[in-house]
């Protein structure tokens, strides 16, 4: 088998019902893994779960709301027990909230940390230990966390969101190093996603120029471009394939660490 391939490997993708997610999901399925995906939109993520199933993949949806523990806890043992294993995790649920740090609001901080920070801190919880060797899965693995550009450079109105994906990114390195000294034979990294045009990237330029930033959402998106090397957005795509490399043996020696898949917009 390739280096390359996913055969026989079994993924649990968070926020896998719609955006980079749901990519995800498909790619790792094309590449040969069996997938679960863990969402709280129930309906849209039985649709999906159906979708990548049509290509002949194994896919399921399982009910997972990331802040949750006892979620994690039956949306872990639903993988185990339907796929027969865990070998991949992402981490890649997350919520985002626009705003001037003079206008910061102490319920939507709470609830972007909720989500992104203490549902990406439980994810790696749970996730390794099935994965360890006395866990229920049991045979390692590879544990993706979607970080953000927005952890790498400073772009106005997203304060609070930088601040927990850089959160995400310091947590992926002190993961991998505790996985590597227990030895848990789990490799942790993270990748930072420029900006795609997703439900949640599109939002983004709006309340950038809702807030007054930028003369209109396209200006917001033309700003970005700008900033960006490869003179575009990014695609769902792009960010799917890094995962898939991220999961493979392909990475075998990639451990806590951060991949930039921003076109060069971030450092
Ligand atoms: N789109 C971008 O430009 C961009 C850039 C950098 C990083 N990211 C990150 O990529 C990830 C996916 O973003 P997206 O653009 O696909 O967003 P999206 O809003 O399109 O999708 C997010 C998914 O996460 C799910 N989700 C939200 N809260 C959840 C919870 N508590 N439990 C389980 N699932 C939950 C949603 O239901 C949805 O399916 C996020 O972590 C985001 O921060 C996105």
């Amino acid at each position: 088998m390739s280096v390359w391939e996913l055969n026989g490997r079994k993924a649990l993708v968070t926020g896998g019902a719609r955006g980079l997610g749901q990519a995800m999901a498909e790619a790792l399925a094309g590449a040969g893994a069996s997938v679960m995906i863990g969402d709280v939109l129930d309906e849209l993520g039985t649709e999906t779960a159906q979708l990548i199933a049509k290509d002949g993949a194994t896919a399921a949806f399982t009910h997972l709301d990331v802040t949750d523990e006892a979620s994690w806890e039956a949306a872990i043992a639903a993988t185990v027990a339907e796929l027969g294993g865990l070998d991949v995790l992402v981490n890649n649920a997350g919520i985002e909230i626009t705003s001037l740090m003079v206008d910061i609001d102490p319920a939507d901080l709470r609830r972007l940390l909720d989500v992104n920070v203490v549902g990406t801190a439980l994810g790696m919880k749970h996730g390794l230990r099935a994965m360890r060797p006395d866990g229920a899965a049991g045979t390692g693995g590879s544990i993706i966390n979607i970080a953000s550009v927005a952890a790498t450079i400073a772009f106005p109105a997203l304060g609070g969101y930088s601040g927990s994906k850089s959160a995400v990114d310091r947590m992926t390195r002190i993961a991998a190093a505790e996985a590597g000294k227990l030895g848990y034979g789990v490799r942790v990294n993270c990748i930072y996603p420029g900006l795609v045009p997703t439900a949640m990237g599109m939002q983004l330029a709006n309340d950038c120029a809702r807030l007054g930033l930028f003369e209109s959402p396209e200006a917001a998106v033309e700003a970005v471009v700008g900033l960006t090397p490869s003179g575009r957005l990014g695609e769902v795509s792009d960010m799917a394939d890094a995962v898939v490399f991220l999961a493979s043996d392909a990475s075998r020696f990639v451990n806590g660490t951060g991949l930039a898949v921003d076109g060069g917009m971030g450092s």
